[in-house]
């Protein structure tokens, strides 16, 4: 099969948020450092009727409705995620409750988990499925969620949730470049969750920072090599129309575009640097692995590449902006921001840059290749009017003060493994199509309704 790719794409996020002003001023922190420090708006929430399962079961159910898809026509469902309620049972045979009434058993595809890069895994699973001897026609889905929450402290804010699902499949709108793609996996504690009891991960802020910037140098160069051998081409940021990162916070991501740009600048031989890169002589001798953290190199850079910025890589934000951090999803989230921020003539023939993050950790850069049909019959059309309704259920939801967020989180810790449990948080503020958690019973059997 030719063309393998995302046909189409699903999302969800909680229906109620925090905003991330009243936080800080709740928190006692400094004005400004969740907002401007950290680039956050607001961030989205769980309350106990929602579980890893029911946003599962919501966003895949979401598709096959949105896109017609009968669930015979599904082959393959890979489930990426890092919120485990189980160590045994996956989500995957969770979601098998909306296949089996059809019928539908015969569905390849299990859990993968290794913090936010689960999804990455998910998709690349599903789209090598496609591309195999084992294909036998149908669709793949790859589907990541997560619930995103911290421990009170300066990790809180950037949390976040949400659950995407893609549809994957030949001839598609959003084709996976093939033979370029850049992975860099190492040994790493920067954040991990030994703490089976407890939602939170134990984290080193700056060492976690520190590890995804080290880790987007390695993918990137081993990208470009990769490229070059390919096709003979010099990649530099002006190659991609578009860099979509996964998005822990939304700061991080400006700072890891001006990354990039640090990477082309070291790169470029030393005479061609003064053309290319006016007014940043004076970091002729800089090494990347000991400029993490350097103030003055991270500000040039930054100011280097505030255009490129703001084209290539601020509309993907939108989503992260608002809901925060989702793990497994957030890269494709970015992705989503960007189908619904770009008009779809401008968005046609991109060459889209994804950097994938997962901690402990495990990376890959990739590239997307959109089609250049975008007429009103086409793929990408119908790709993007799937996701008309995103902007809208974003501007719906409904505002929480700092201490309800807190109470919720707080019941949230206390319940996590409890059974039996009658959740008590209300469903009134849920999108029409959301499941939700209506018992535990006392064998930690779950189950579930909707809205
Ligand atoms: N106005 C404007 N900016 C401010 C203000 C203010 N009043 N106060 C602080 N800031 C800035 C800081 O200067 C800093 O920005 P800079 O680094 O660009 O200078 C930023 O706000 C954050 O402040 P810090 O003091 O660095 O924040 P802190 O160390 O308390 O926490 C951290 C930040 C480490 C990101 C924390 O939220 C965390 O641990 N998060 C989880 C880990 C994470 O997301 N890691 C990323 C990759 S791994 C993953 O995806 C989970």
């Amino acid at each position: 099969p030719n063309d393998v790719g995302i046909l189409a794409i699903e999302v969800t996020f909680p229906s109620q948020y925090v905003n991330q002003s009243e936080l800080e001023q709740y928190d006692g922190a400094s004005t400004g450092k969740y907002t401007i420090g950290l680039g956050q708006n607001n961030m989205g929430f769980c309350s106990d009727r929602e579980d890893i399962n029911s946003i599962y079961l919501t966003v895949v159910q979401k598709l096959m409705e949105n896109h017609n898809i009968k669930p015979a026509e599904i082959g393959r469902l890979e489930v990426g995620t890092e919120t485990i309620i189980d160590k045994s049972k996956s989500v995957k045979t969770v979601l098998m409750q909306l296949f089996e009434p059809h019928g539908v058993t015969d569905i390849e595809g299990i859990d993968t988990t290794n913090a936010c890069y689960g999804g990455t895994a998910a998709l690349f699973n599903s789209v090598s499925w496609v591309e195999s001897s084992a294909w036998n026609g149908r669709y793949a889905l790859a589907v990541c969620g997560d619930i995103a929450i911290y421990a009170k402290g300066s990790a809180r804010p950037t949390g976040g949730a949400g659950a995407i699902a893609m549809l994957i499949g030949p001839n598609a709108p959003l084709v996976l470049d093939r033979g370029t793609r850049a992975t860099y996996v190492k040994h790493a504690y920067d954040f991990y969750k030994p703490d089976l009891t407890s939602e939170y991960p134990v984290v080193d802020g700056k060492l976690s920072i520190q590890c995804y910037l080290g880790a987007l140098d390695k993918c990137y160069q081993l990208y470009c090599k990769n490229v070059n051998k390919k096709s003979n081409i010099q990649v530099d940021l002006n190659y991609f129309d578009a860099v979509v990162f996964h998005t822990p916070f939304c700061k991080l991501v400006q700072k890891s575009l001006a990354r990039l740009a640090l990477n082309d600048y070291v790169q470029t031989p030393s005479g061609q640097r003064q053309e290319k890169f006016p007014g940043l002589e004076k970091f002729e001798n800089v090494k990347l692995e000991e400029s993490y953290f350097d103030r003055d190199v991270e500000k040039a850079f930054m100011a280097f590449s505030k255009e490129a910025f703001t084209k290539q890589t601020s509309p993907s934000l939108l989503i992260a902006r608002q809901v925060g951090n989702m793990y497994t999803p957030s890269l494709y989230s970015g992705l989503v921001s960007l189908l619904i921020s770009k008009d779809i003539s401008k968005l046609a023939g991109n060459k889209i840059g994804l950097f994938s993050y997962g901690s402990g950790l495990a990376s890959t850069l990739f590239s997307i290749t959109v089609t250049k049909n975008y007429s009103g019959d086409s793929a990408l059309h119908r790709l993007v009017s799937g996701l008309s309704n995103v902007k809208t259920l974003l501007a719906q939801r409904v505002k929480v003060e700092p201490s309800k967020f807190e109470a919720t989180l707080e019941l949230r810790q206390k319940n996590s493994h409890a059974a039996p449990y009658e959740p008590t948080g209300s469903v009134e503020s849920f999108f029409p199509g959301t499941y939700y958690l209506t018992k535990i019973d006392e064998a930690h059997r779950r189950f579930y309704d909707r809205i």
